[in-house]
């Protein structure tokens, strides 16, 4: 029997050309594990009217951790078109499937390491004052993203229901809404966030820090507006932060660390950040190094996780394995460490880094002409 039972979902659009990519890796490494295929994604909605079927959920728990890559959502009207004719009548509701596994599983922890390798020439280079010489900056960010509240929660009504728009209106502050909208016209989503999922994302990300000697943790929110969800979570990032003393804990509002992030990113670390902040913080830690070609992630939860690269399914590349394998192959690195494969890990990255230096081997986003699969063999090639 196999050392480990891997979920192998592939999902949408590029997802399957990644996936590919990562499985002529991961074979060449020799990683003794048995993937299990399952079905995700856009198909299974038109098809099934449910992008994550049930019998998904079910080969997921008798897996390790699952392995994933990518997924088409669309807004809900477009999502209601696309449905079979004989499943269009049932009031069935799009979600992505994504994200309803990150909750269903209790993926708390999103992982998302930003590092610039030397040699790849979509590396920030800074402003031409900072760095005259037009070197690259060094980036080694890591953005911990809780994974399952806030406004992520789905807690979303349009039009609004009558008990939910009364108690709404115990608050003066919904006057303006009262006098020229009505219940039929507001639409609500809601940032629900609890003081044990502040507290344990903060945690996650000093010990990250603590266990990799990295010196600076910075939260990321909008306590002067956001004043209850975001005060909880500064109250709940500095109590944590007592219990790191050597580390330095600062916090920044979203759009200003947007500012402070393009300008100075060497600056930063360990980033911080409630659900919907860390999404959008994360792009552009990714933009920092190179793209989304260049951005891993890990879900992870007490005992079960599930790797994805943070890029979308970029429908209009499927299939012609054009895309950029690097994030996935940085995701199946992240797999190898939680699966405590420290040498394959290892290995994995050194490989990646040393094609990306010696440049020879490249996708079309690096200037390159290469296919999907030859950056994958190429990094094969070394890693095994
Ligand atoms: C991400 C993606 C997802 C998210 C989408 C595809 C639902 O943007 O993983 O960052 O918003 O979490
Ligand atoms: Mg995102």
């Amino acid at each position: 029997m196999a050392k480990y039972k891997i979920a192998w979902m592939p999902g949408d659009g590029v997802g399957n050309d990644v996936m590919e990519a990562a499985r002529i890796v991961l074979d060449r490494m020799k990683l003794d594990a048995e993937y299990v295929p399952c079905d995700i994604g856009w198909d299974f909605w038109c098809k099934e009217g449910n992008a994550l079927p049930d019998r998904t959920v079910k080969a997921l728990k008798e897996t390790t951790c699952g392995l994933f890559g990518a997924i088409t959502s669309k807004p809900q009207s477009e999502a209601k078109e696309e449905l079979a004719p004989e499943l269009k009548d049932k009031g069935l509701v799009y979600f992505s499937p994504i994200v309803k596994l990150r909750q269903m599983f209790n993926l708390h922890t999103n992982m998302r390491p930003c590092k610039s390798y030397p040699g790849n020439p979509l590396n920030y280079r800074g402003t031409r004052i900072a760095n005259p010489s037009g070197e690259d900056i060094a980036i080694d960010q890591v953005v911990f993203r809780e994974n399952t509240e806030g406004m992520y929660g789905g807690v979303e009504f349009f039009p609004l229901p009558e008990p939910v728009y009364t108690a709404l209106c115990a608050n003066p502050k919904m006057k303006p809404w009262k006098d020229k909208a009505g219940l039929e016209n507001i639409a609500l989503s809601t940032r629900i966030v609890s003081t044990q999922g502040c507290t344990n994302i903060c945690k996650q990300a000093f010990e990250f820090a603590k266990k990799t000697g990295r010196k600076r943790v910075t939260l990321i929110e909008k306590p002067n507006v956001l004043r209850e969800t975001g005060g909880l979570m500064m109250r709940c990032f500095k109590d944590v932060a007592k219990s790191y003393p050597d580390i330095r804990a600062d916090d920044a509002n979203i759009d200003a660390i947007c500012m402070w992030m393009f300008k100075n990113p060497q600056d930063y670390s360990v980033l911080v950040a409630e659900n919907m902040f860390g999404d959008i913080v994360s792009d552009l830690c990714a933009g920092l190094v190179g793209g989304l070609g260049f951005a891993p992630s890990a879900n992870l939860g007490d005992n079960y996780a599930v790797f994805e690269p943070t890029h979308g399914s970029a429908p209009k590349y499927a299939g012609q394995y054009k895309v950029n394998p690097i994030a996935m192959l940085l995701t199946a690195k992240l797999m190898l460490d939680w699966l405590k494969e420290n040498d394959m890990a290892t290995r994995l990255e050194s490989a990646i880094a040393r094609v990306i230096a010696e440049g020879k081997v490249r996708t079309y986003d690096m200037g390159g002409k290469d296919s999907t699969l030859d950056v994958a063999k190429a990094i094969a090639d070394y890693a095994s």
